[in-house]
């Protein structure tokens, strides 16, 4: 599938004014939401934060950190209103791309053992699994593992 300026979708820089429709897609997305500091603390530190505007309409974002020759997808959400599009592939494209751009050689990612899709979603895009990181992340039974995946760029 192509997803095209036709459809009137569009990255854009990610900033404060957005931060309320970013959140409010985060909320209901995520069991374990990132909260407004976070984000806030993500612009200020200068990573890509890019948004996708479905017409006037936040639909999704992505956070990439690149370091030296490393980078890191920290948050890719798009709002389940508007899934099965293409639009989380279109965004991942976009940030391997700006990750290549920045000079990264390897970007990395963790994810969650209970999210098939966006497994699948990334081996897909050519991550590869290189191994786990031990109760990383909240769950409502404790903690729970982050499989990470790594992709040579
Ligand atoms: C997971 C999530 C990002 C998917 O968003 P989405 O916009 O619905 O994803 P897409 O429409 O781009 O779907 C990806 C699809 O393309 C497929 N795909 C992805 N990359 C592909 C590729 N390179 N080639 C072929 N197919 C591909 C996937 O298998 C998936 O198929 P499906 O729709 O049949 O399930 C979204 O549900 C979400 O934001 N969930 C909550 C937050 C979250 O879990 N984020 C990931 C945290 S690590």
């Amino acid at each position: 599938m192509s997803v095209s300026t036709e459809n009137m979708l569009r990255p854009a820089i990610m900033r404060a004014i957005d931060l309320t429709a970013v959140i409010d897609i985060e909320s209901r997305n995520y069991d374990f939401p990132w909260t407004k500091g976070i984000f806030s603390d993500c612009i200020r530190a200068g990573y890509t934060c890019q948004i996708l505007r479905l017409d006037e309409d936040v639909v999704g974002y992505g956070i990439l950190q690149v370091g030296a020759d490393e980078g890191h997808i920290l948050n890719l959400c798009i709002d389940a209103r508007f899934n099965h599009r293409g639009y989380a592939r279109y965004l991942l494209e976009r940030l391997i791309t700006m990750a290549s751009q920045q000079g990264a050689k390897t970007l990395f990612l963790e994810v969650r053992p209970s999210n098939p899709r966006a497994i699948t979603m990334y081996a897909l895009a050519g991550f590869n699994e290189i191994g786990v990181r031990k109760d990383y992340y909240d769950s409502f039974d404790g903690r729970e593992d982050a499989i990470v995946m790594a992709m040579a760029i």
